[in-house]
């Protein structure tokens, strides 16, 4: 790789490089875009998506925003070349702070981020890019997508986080064969271990994609990230605590929810009775 790559910063503006992203209709579309490298992760991968990340969270137009890969790949993971290997030499200065952009846009950010976020896997899907893939909200796959954690294969373990999202995600069993087998499998396995909501064929990948994206442009927004937010931290506390956090937090969306949801939804149900809550969201004006 480029010195110049090494030395670029996180104050680099801008992307459309090695990650494109198109707007339509609410849902953002954002590809890594090294199709030829099979979209693995490089340096500027990584400053790229922190970059469309900063942009897409205050753009009102991005309501719903999809992660995936140019050409047939998702992710072939870390670029072993030019994310793992360049920076053995770098200055640790510079090495520990891509490693910490990429943490950044991989999980850190991710997991927070303020607006949905689905993960649509069209195709290769090794190593590193499991901490996106687990850090986004949803995740859809092509039936035909192949999954591996490959670390094994090459003589390291699954780090950055990748081990902790596999075994946060999948059984206990799943992940310790695939971790210590280095065997690929398919979209539809990946289903069936639940690393993703569901796998369809390819060809009708991204339409399932915009429909689940636009289901959840129906939800009210505030909501929508107070829920997300809870439900990952609800998995990390005891029962009593979590009754205490979600009540806080109930209280919290209540007072600040823009729309009043609550009120709207209560109010169109039992006074108005033009909607049923268990059959679909309220209306939004
Ligand atoms: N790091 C660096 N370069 C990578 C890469 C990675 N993770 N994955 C693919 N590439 C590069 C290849 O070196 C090759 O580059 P070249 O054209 O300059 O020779 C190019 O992408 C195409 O790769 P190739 O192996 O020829 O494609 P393929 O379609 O036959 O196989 C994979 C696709 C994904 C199975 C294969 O590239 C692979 O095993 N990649 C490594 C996956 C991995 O272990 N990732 C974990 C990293 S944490």
């Amino acid at each position: 790789m480029s010195d110049a790559s090494v030395e670029r910063t996180p104050s680099s503006p801008g992307w459309g490089e090695t990650v494109t992203m198109t707007m339509e209709d609410g849902i953002a579309w954002v590809s890594l875009n090294r199709p030829s490298k099979r979209n693995a992760i490089n340096p500027g991968i990584v400053w790229e998506m922190n970059a469309v990340m900063d942009a897409l969270e205050e753009d009102d137009d991005c309501k719903v925003m999809v992660v995936t890969g140019s050409g047939d790949s998702f992710s072939a993971g870390m670029d072993l070349k030019e994310y793992f290997r360049a920076y053995e030499t770098a200055k640790p200065v510079a090495r520990e702070r891509l490693f910490r952009a990429n943490a950044a846009w991989q999980w850190r950010r991710m997991m927070a981020y303020p607006k949905p976020t689905i993960a649509m896997v069209n195709g290769w899907c090794f190593g590193g890019a499991f901490q996106f893939l687990v850090a986004c909200d949803l995740a859809i796959a092509a039936e035909e997508a192949t999954f591996g954690l490959s670390e094994i294969n090459w003589g390291i373990i699954p780090a950055g986080v990748v081990t902790k999202a596999v075994v946060d995600t999948m059984s206990l069993r799943d992940a310790m064969y695939y971790v210590m087998t280095g065997e690929t499998f398919d979209g539809k396995k990946a289903s069936e271990m639940r690393l993703v909501n569901e796998a369809v064929p390819l060809d009708r990948l991204k339409d399932r994609t915009r429909d689940l994206a636009r289901v959840l442009m129906g939800k009210n927004p505030f909501v929508l990230r107070q829920a997300k937010t809870a439900v990952r931290q609800a998995r990390e506390l005891t029962w009593e605590q979590a009754a205490d956090y979600l009540m806080a937090k109930s209280d919290q969306s209540d007072h600040r929810d823009p729309e009043r949801g609550r009120k709207a939804g209560m109010s169109q149900f039992l006074d108005d009775k033009s909607y049923r809550p268990g059959l679909g969201a309220y209306r939004r004006d």
